[in-house]
C-alpha cells in the first residue's frame, strides 16, 4: 500500500489552476521530496492530502483512505509552512497542548515530550516563552510537534525555513533517523542542495503540473554523456570514436581524460570494444551526474514564479533520463 497517492490530482482557486494532474505515489519508508518554485502548488497539494483544502478533480489518498479522512489524519504528523504558535506559550506547554489535541494520555506527553525537543536540541530552552525563541528554535518546535505522537508518515512544508547551516543538518541528520525507525517522510522544500543529500525519491512541479519524478541518481544522471580516461600516457582513439558517431572532447580540468557524448540511441559499448581492439587499457569510466540543483534549474529555465510560459507543447512530463 502506498503511504500516499494521487492520480490526476487537480486544483483550481477561480481562476488559478494550482495543480493541473499531478499522479504521484510514495512508498513506505521513503522520504520523498516536492520541489518546485514558489507558487509551483507544493502546499496546495499537502493541504489536500490533510483535507485542509478540497481538490477539484482526481484523487488523492493518505496511508490508504481518501484525502482528508480523520483516521489517516490522526495518523499524520504535520509541519505547516508560515506556522505561529501562540506565543504565551512555552515550547513545553504548546507540545503539551498538541499532545492533547493527538489525544494522548498525560503520562505519555510528560514521557515524550522532553525527548522530542532534545531529539530537535531545543529541550534547554523548554520552559521559556515562544516568543523569547529565535526563528529556527520555533522551526525545530515545529518538527517536535510534528513527531509527537509518533506518526506513521511526516508531511513537513519546508522543515529547514529560516534554520541555520548547522541546524539544517542536524534536521537532516534527525530525518535520516526518522526514516531509520520506518517513519516515512514527505518534505516540500526549495533547498535543492539539502533534498539531494535526504531524500531518496523527488518529484520536480512547475506551475501545477509534474515535470520530473524519480530518485535523485535518475534526474541527476546526464544522460549518455561519459568521463573516459586510459592508462598513462595512452591516447585516446577520438578520430576513431567519431567516426563511430561519438561527439569527442578532451576535459580542459583533467589532462588525458576526455567526455565522450553517444549518438541518440547508443551505448557506450563501440568505444570499449575499440578502445581493448587497440590493445589500450582504461582506467576511468563514468557517466557523468549533474547537481540536483542544475537538473532542476534545467526543467524550470525561465519560469516566474505563479505563471505558465512555457510552450503549450512542453508542458507535459518529461521522462526521466531522456534526451536532455
Ligand atoms: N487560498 C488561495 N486562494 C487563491 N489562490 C491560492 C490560494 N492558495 C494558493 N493559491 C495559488 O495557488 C498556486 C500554488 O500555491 P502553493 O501555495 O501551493 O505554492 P507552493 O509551491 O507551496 O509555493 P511556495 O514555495 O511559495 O510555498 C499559486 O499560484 C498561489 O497563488
Ligand atoms: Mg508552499
Amino acid at each position: 500500500m502506498a503511504v500516499i497517492e494521487t492520480r490526476e490530482l487537480r486544483k483550481s482557486y477561480g481562476r488559478i489552476e494550482a495543480l493541473k494532474g499531478v499522479s504521484i505515489r510514495v512508498e513506505p519508508g521513503q522520504i520523498y521530496g516536492l520541489l518546485g518554485q514558489n507558487g509551483a502548488g507544493k502546499t496546495t497539494l499537502i493541504k489536500i492530502l490533510l483535507g485542509i483544502v478540497r481538490k477539484t478533480e482526481g484523487d488523492a489518498s493518505l496511508l490508504g483512505h481518501a484525502a482528508g479522512d480523520p483516521y489517516a489524519r490522526k495518523r499524520v504528523g504535520y509541519l505547516p509552512e508560515d506556522h505561529a504558535f501562540p506565543v504565551y506559550h512555552t515550547g513545553y506547554s504548546l507540545m503539551d497542548f498538541y499532545g492533547q489535541l493527538y489525544g494522548m494520555a498525560r503520562d505519555d506527553r510528560r514521557r515524550m515530550i522532553p525527548e522530542m525537543l532534545e531529539l530537535v536540541g531545543i529541550a534547554g530552552r523548554m520552559h521559556s516563552k515562544i516568543r523569547t525563541y529565535s526563528k529556527g528554535m520555533k522551526q525545530r518546535l515545529g518538527i517536535a510537534q510534528s513527531l509527537l505522537h509518533a506518526p506513521d508518515l511526516i508531511i513537513l512544508d519546508e522543515p529547514t525555513d529560516g534554520v541555520d547551516p548547522l541546524g539544517r543538518r542536524e534536521i537532516r541528520e534527525l530525518m535520516g533517523r526518522l526514516k531509520e525507525k520506518g517513519h516515512t517522510l514527505f518534505l516540500n522544500s526549495h533547498l535543492l542542495g539539502e533534498v539531494e543529500l535526504v531524500c531518496d525519491r523527488v518529484a520536480i512541479l512547475q506551475q501545477g503540473t509534474l515535470v520530473r519524478e524519480g530518485t535523485i541518481a535518475d534526474l541527476t544522471r546526464q544522460a549518455g554523456r561519459y568521463d573516459v580516461g586510459l592508462a598513462d600516457g595512452q591516447a585516446f582513439p577520438a578520430d576513431a570514436a567519431v567516426k563511430l558517431g561519438f561527439a569527442v572532447a578532451p576535459l580542459p580540468d583533467r589532462p588525458g581524460r576526455f567526455e565522450v557524448t553517444l549518438p541518440a540511441g547508443q551505448t557506450i559499448d563501440p568505444v570499449l570494444r575499440l578502445v581493448a581492439e587497440q590493445g589500450l587499457s582504461l582506467r576511468h569510466l563514468v557517466e557523468k551526474k549533474q547537481s540536483l540543483e542544475d537538473a532542476f534549474l534545467a526543467t524550470v529555465e525561465g519560469a516566474e514564479p505563479g505563471v505558465d510560459r512555457r510552450p503549450k507543447g512542453r508542458r507535459g512530463a518529461r521522462p526521466v533520463g531522456g534526451d536532455d
